[in-house]
């Protein structure tokens, strides 16, 4: 099955391992397409320097009730990313939940319970939320418990210090010597060996019904395409209204509306919806030309595993094109590791030099990529001065790059206002390259604005629009269409419309409170009871980027005193005002508000502004209530567990 179904296959690890002669098996717990990525790269390096008979598997597969008859001369490696407030990826929604129960229900349950099970954990976080890295934190301690043994340390990688890749990288080879040594294994020279074979289908053209370009299932292939959908399996939703909110020198925001009624796809306020981008044909052309692909980039091949616990992470039949565009995250920083990789098949003696070097050396590698926003087309084009780098086997790109990953994005509609059309606000990234002397341009929001441009019929799209592949078959619909499904999310308005609520969202981190207010406005007019609707929304000036300015009137017409907007303006004055300024000047009210049970919710920025939020609110509740700094925060801890106080942040 296309979308990687899991028909007819086993769920029991133990057997899995035993039939296809595994003795190493990696699970990974991934939101973003990182951890997955990890797994992998752990994978191809246990087989290619140790020997080990490595494979790479989903949590969400397989059961976990008999790990503790897994023999001890087997190894269990975690990669395990947290999601959002501490949460578990959805993928490790069971495992989680199972492992860390009171009564782990194992199928023998000896004593010690995983007492023969050995294993190797890393954990993939960000140190700008709450509860960091707690998904290895807690897994690890619940294994401890179980009585399994852990070889080398646990790892932590902090996304929020930027610094993932190298956490990652610093923690492996300590962890593979001690698995050397646990293990008895021998190190020897890595070679590379291909995990897929690419296999010409010179019989079929681009044109074959049967050959996939960017449709994601055979359903979609064949025009069938059926819910439900979700993040296998995304509905090709039509846009119905795309428009700039504004639009400062450098800065774009997109509103859009998209219109799921042809679905059975259903939202709540406050959920998320993904986007699946679409690579730009700017850079699809780059990858394809440094690697001399662009005359065969029609070609149909057909992409085969070689081993059996390989996953080929696209349908096929299909093209070059089609998998750089659709399917692999082409844009992104590019790799240390990969570099590494990539250094046996360079051109030139020379170059392979270059890259060894850029591959081992961390400080090297920063200073010659990181000013340059460099993705792995824009390395090896630079690295390579001209010489096309023909020798890498195709295999290792699938292998060696992340999928192309959906991005989410704060449904900013009610669902009671507009059960079926779903909005959402995005700010288009652009942000300039001094080096480049060009802004570096996000792949989903880049496409969103080519979306809106063409369905606009902007006379000059460039430099957004120009290269984005919108006639393709992700669109072979009328109209201008974009692939979506709705992730649901615990950030909701209090069930009962009368509690009060303080929502803090400056920049597109009002997205959901527009929702917020569109629902109370809709029941207030509908006669319902309505609490206090106090909002704190920031932007730089209010004539440059003050969103849905006239909407937050119409709903003040609706909600009269109930609803009040406190606006910063940051860059109007000499002095920067930002939201939290204005949270303190309004602290007696928030405190009273807070004292009559109001939710608190922060969306946004999670970097700096969510916890200097954080912050400020504990000092309003200290000074408001004649108790120790260090006592609101404890306060402020205990609104967030009870769910009064909930964030929505990303960074
Ligand atoms: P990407 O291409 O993914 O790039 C993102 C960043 O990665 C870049 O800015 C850059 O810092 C870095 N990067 C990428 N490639 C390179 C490179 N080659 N070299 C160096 N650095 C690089 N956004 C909104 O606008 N509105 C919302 O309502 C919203 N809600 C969200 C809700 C949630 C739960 C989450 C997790 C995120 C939300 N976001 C929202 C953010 C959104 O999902 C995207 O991350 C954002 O729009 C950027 O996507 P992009 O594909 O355009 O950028
Ligand atoms: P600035 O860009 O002028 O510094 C939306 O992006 C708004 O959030 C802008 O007015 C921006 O101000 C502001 N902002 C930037 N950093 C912030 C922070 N740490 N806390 C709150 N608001 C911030």
């Amino acid at each position: 099955n296309a979308n990687g179904a899991k028909a007819g296959r086993t769920r029991n690890i133990v057997e899995k391992m035993d039939e296809s002669s595994k003795n190493c098996v990696i699970f990974y717990g991934s939101q973003t397409g990182t951890a997955e990525d990890y797994a992998s790269r752990l994978a191809k390096e246990g087989k290619g320097r140790f020997g080990l008979e490595t494979m790479v598997a989903d949590l969400e597969e397989y059961d976990f009730d008999n790990l503790d008859t897994l023999p001890a001369d087997k190894v269990v490696m975690f990669v395990l990313a947290t999601y959002g407030e501490g949460e578990p990826t959805d993928n490790a929604v069971e495992f989680y939940e199972f492992i860390t129960a009171d009564d782990v229900a194992l199928s023998e349950g000896g004593d010690p319970a995983l007492g023969n099970l050995n294993y190797v954990a890393f954990g993939l976080g960000n140190n700008t939320y709450e509860h960091y890295n707690s998904m290895v934190r807690n897994v690890d301690k619940a294994l401890q418990k179980l009585g399994a043994h852990r070889i080398g340390d646990a790892g932590e990688g902090d996304d929020g210090a930027g610094t993932m890749e190298e956490d990652f990288l610093a923690w492996k080879d300590p962890m593979w010597a001690a698995l050397v040594t646990k293990m008895g294994l021998e190190e020897r020279e890595a070679v590379y060996e291909p995990t897929f074979d690419i296999v010409d289908r010179d019989n079929l053209t681009r044109d074959s019904p049967e050959v996939y370009l960017g449709e994601p299932n055979k359903m979609h292939l064949d025009g069938t395409a059926k819910g439900p959908f979700n993040a296998h399996n995304p509905y090709i939703a039509p846009i119905v209204d795309s428009r700039e909110l504004f639009a400062a020198k450098d800065r774009n925001c997109i509103h859009m509306d998209i219109d799921v009624s042809g679905s059975n796809l259903a939202y709540q306020t406050g959920d998320h919806i993904a986007i699946w981008p679409t690579n730009p044909g700017e850079e699809v052309d780059r990858f394809l030309d440094v690697i001399g692909l662009t005359a065969k980039r029609d070609n149909v091949i057909s992409v085969k595993a070689l081993e059996p616990t390989a996953k080929v992470p696209f349908p096929t039949p299909t093209t070059f094109d089609a998998i750089v565009r659709y399917h692999l995250e082409i844009c992104a920083p590019v790799s240390r590791q990969f570099v590494s990789t990539l250094a046996a098949f360079a051109p030139t003696d020379d170059i392979k030099a270059e890259m060894s070097r850029l591959g081992n050396d961390k400080d090297y590698f920063q200073q010659k990529t990181s000013p340059h926003f460099y993705n792995i087309a824009r390395l090896l084009a630079a690295v390579g001065k001209g010489e096309k780098w023909t020798n890498i086997p195709f295999s290792a790109f699938i292998e060696g790059l992340t999928k192309l990953q959906p991005r989410y994005y704060s449904i900013s509609s009610s669902s009671l206002v507009q059960p079926k059309k779903i909005s959402i606000t995005a700010v288009v990234e652009s942000q300039m390259i001094p080096a480049r002397d060009e802004p570096f341009r996000g792949v989903a929001t880049n496409y969103l604005m080519a979306l809106k441009q063409k369905q606009n019929g902007d006379p000059n799209p460039e430099p957004f629009g120009g290269s984005y592949e919108l006639d393709g078959p992700r669109n072979k619909y009328d109209g201008i269409h974009v692939p979506v499904h709705v992730r649901h999310s615990n950030f909701k308005l209090p069930s009962d419309p009368a509690k009060p609520i303080i929502m803090i969202g400056p920049g597109t981190g009002v997205a959901p409170f527009r929702g917020f207010v569109q629902e109370r406005a809709k029941q207030a007019r509908d006669g319902v009871d309505v609490g206090r609707t106090l909002l704190f929304f920031g932007c730089r000036k209010r004539a440059e980027d003050f969103m849905y300015e006239s909407e937050w009137e119409d709903c003040k017409k609706a909600l009269g005193d109930k609803f009040e907007m406190v606006t910063a303006f940051s860059r109007e004055g000499g002095k920067k005002v930002y939201v939290q300024h204005r949270l303190k000047e309004r602290a007696k009210e928030v405190n009273e508000l807070l004292t009559q049970k109001a939710f608190f919710y922060v969306c946004g920025d999670a970097a700096n502004m969510a916890r200097e939020v954080n912050t400020v609110l504990a000092q309003i509740i200290a000074e408001g209530r004649g108790v120790s700094e260090q006592k609101g925060e404890e306060v402020v801890k205990h609104m967030r567990s009870a769910n009064q106080y909930q964030e929505d942040v990303w960074s």
